[in-house]
């Protein structure tokens, strides 16, 4: 297997298969255009199983991350590789895995039919916005790997954090802070309710079982943090609440314009994983992807 990659999360992987690394070369024309160009010596291709770990660069701009994925998993196509597997670790457009107003897009299945008409044969993510969405929107084999092992690590010794109650921002982080709380051993979990208007984005906040939360260490996890309005919002809630020390374990850094110095001025520990590059990447997905890969290798 060959691993093309833009970043060192992609070469780590290769290095953990044991595999050769070919990186990704990015350039942009003055108008946006984009020429990406992976470097492979001769002609390596013909027959070979192709992984391509592209990831998005923090601030980059989310359509110019997925048009330069596109361009590269094509160029793989053409190159010759047999069997190519689409490693995306943030999945791009993953919020909208459906319809949530008449007349939209369900974005997440644009991005999966694209991939997979230019040649994807497997689609492998980190912690997607929706598991269960990935069996509906791709026909080739997609899988969803969890973080919440690295995530957990990361805090896991921290004796400050030895009372923590696990918080979910809304239900749909429920299930990590469920996994997060039995992997830190047996600690008590909440799920907040969030709503956000659907026309507005207007998001507001209803604290539930929040008797667990005066006088203890909280830990907040969430798929991603973007604007960093859902994890602030939480992390005040927490404190009104009684929360002594707040720490926000996230697997996605998107951390849009001032999103990590306001999660600074709330939050005594930020972890977020290395699926975009950030200054809080501090748990590491190679090895989660290249067992994955290896798993696929042997079907
Ligand atoms: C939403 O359902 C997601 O799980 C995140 O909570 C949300 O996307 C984070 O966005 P932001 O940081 O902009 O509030």
């Amino acid at each position: 297997m060959k691993v093309i990659g833009n970043t060192s999360l992609a070469e780590n992987t290769a290095k953990w298969l044991g595999a050769d690394f070919y990186p990704v070369l990015e350039r942009t024309f003055a108008d946006g255009e984009l020429c990406p160009r992976f470097e492979a010596s001769g002609n390596p291709a013909m027959g070979q199983t192709a992984a391509i770990i592209l990831q998005q660069h923090r601030n980059e701009n989310i359509n110019a991350y997925l048009m330069n994925y596109f361009l590269v998993l094509n160029a793989a196509k053409d190159a010759g590789f047999s069997r190519i597997y689409a490693c995306m670790p943030y999945f791009a457009y993953s919020r909208q895995h459906k319809q949530y107003l008449p007349n939209q897009p369900v974005s997440a299945l644009t991005v999966a039919r694209t991939l997979e008409h230019l040649g994807a044969d497997a689609f492998i993510t980190v912690t997607a916005h929706e598991p269960s969405s990935l069996k509906e929107i791709f026909t080739v084999p997609s899988i969803n790997l969890s973080s919440i092992a690295a995530l957990s690590d990361c805090v896991a010794r921290k004796p400050e954090f030895a009372d923590a109650v696990i918080v979910a921002p809304d239900d749909g982080a429920e299930d990590m802070a469920r996994a997060l709380a039995s992997l830190l051993g047996n600690r008590k979990y909440t799920a907040f309710e969030k709503k956000r208007d659907a026309r507005t984005g207007e998001i507001t906040m209803t604290p539930r079982n929040v008797e667990l939360l005066a006088g203890k260490s909280a830990i907040i996890i969430d798929d991603m943090v973007s604007g960093g309005g859902t994890m602030v919002e939480t992390a005040r809630a927490c404190s009104h609440h009684g929360s002594t020390r707040i720490a926000s374990l996230f697997t996605h850094p998107i951390l849009c314009g001032n999103a990590l110095e306001k999660l600074r001025a709330c939050c005594d520990e930020i972890v977020a994983t290395n699926t975009i590059e950030s200054e809080v990447s501090k748990a590491d997905v190679s090895p989660l992807l290249a067992q994955a890969l290896k798993e696929l290798e042997k079907k």
